[in-house]
């Protein structure tokens, strides 16, 4: 079973893909960590983020066990992500191994922007999940403070609003639900609703395939 869950910045679809996975005992993979740790790489080496040839040699030379720095989770980790992710050689690099990862039994759930498009266009399951901007900003502005980060609401709401538009408008891959997605709002949801909507969701389309 293979179910992608992509979606706008700070829409909860990594939250949602964790709390999917756990229920239904599958993998989970985060690929948005996969383009924040490039560019964590790629800055590492004192190579320019646009930089395409030294974006595909970090991509391929990427150490899983580095994921869980705890720095990839960075408002400014996400913005350098964006930016090697418009890379094709990039993204090219990184398809086997969500690919592989996606084919795991029983079930792998991936979650990003390129999911059910791109990386696994076979998935059995694809939820596109949005928010309003300014539901989206108003959570990740909570998460920041909670944190102790001083940033402002507004600023919040236009890097996220930035990020977006870099992330649908780019020629590769770019974010967009896939023709057979269901749209999931969460707008008004909180995470447990959205949780079980997701749920209830996946159930009916089990269901209907047999
Ligand atoms: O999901 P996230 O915020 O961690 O993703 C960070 C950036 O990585 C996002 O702005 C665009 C890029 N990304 C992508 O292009 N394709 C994916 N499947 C996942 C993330």
């Amino acid at each position: 079973m293979m179910i992608a869950i992509d979606g706008p910045a700070a829409s909860g679809k990594g939250t949602l893909a964790k709390r999917i996975a756990d229920h239904f005992g599958f993998a989970c993979l985060d690929t948005g960590l996969l383009y924040r740790a490039v560019a964590r790489d790629v800055a590492a080496r004192g190579e320019a983020l646009e930089d395409e040839a030294a974006g595909a040699r970090a991509a391929e030379t990427l150490e899983l066990a580095t994921l869980d720095d705890p720095e990839l989770r960075s408002p400014s980790a996400g913005e350098a992500a964006s930016v090697v992710a418009k890379l094709p050689a990039v993204r090219k690099a990184l398809l086997d191994l969500q690919r592989t990862f996606a084919a795991r039994e029983p079930g792998a759930v991936l979650d990003g922007r390129d999911i059910g498009t791109v990386v696994c266009p076979d998935a059995d399951i694809k939820i596109f999940v949005t928010a309003d901007l300014g539901v989206r900003a108003g959570r990740r502005y909570e998460e920041l403070r909670r944190r102790g980060d001083p940033v402002t609401l507004a600023e919040v709401t236009e890097v996220l609003r930035l990020r977006d538009e870099r992330d649908r408008s780019r020629a590769e891959a770019p974010m967009r639900p896939a023709d057979d997605a269901i749209l999931l709002d969460t707008t008004d949801l909180d995470i447990e609703a959205a949780f079980d909507a997701a749920v209830g969701l996946i159930m009916r389309r089990i269901a209907r395939q047999g």
